[in-house]
């Protein structure tokens, strides 16, 4: 098992996260963050952290495209380990169905 990040970390992307992982093993988009699958100890401390309810365990059903974003994109994006100011209107996003379509490959700054 181990923990993914979901739909509703686009445009939120809250960051409480990063500062809880132990291994540090989050990785940045220009939307969203995501879990490298192979980095994750499944100690299951950031799933509480986040105010948008985005992270969960793989083992929960239908989370089978989320997996594999969350496989696909950990190789590519790069490392984030310290906790930035979400953007402004991330809680106008907070659970606004349909945002997979908003998804944004491109990568994020990182530290
Ligand atoms: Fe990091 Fe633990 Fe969350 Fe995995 S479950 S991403 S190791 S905080
Ligand atoms: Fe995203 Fe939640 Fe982290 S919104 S950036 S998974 S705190």
């Amino acid at each position: 098992m181990t923990y993914v990040v979901t739909e509703n970390c686009i445009r939120c992307k809250y960051t409480d996260c990063v500062s809880v992982c132990p291994v540090d093993c989050f990785y940045e988009g220009e939307n969203m963050l995501v879990i490298h699958p192979d980095e994750c100890i499944d100690c299951g401390v950031c799933e509480p952290e986040c105010p948008a309810e985005a992270i969960k365990p793989d083992a929960e059903p239908g989370l089978e495209k989320w997996i594999a974003l969350n496989a696909e994109y950990a190789q590519v994006w790069p490392n984030i380990t310290i906790r930035r100011d979400p953007p402004a209107d991330a809680n106008e996003w907070d659970g606004k169905p349909g945002k997979e379509k908003l998804f944004n490959p491109e990568p994020g700054q990182g530290d």
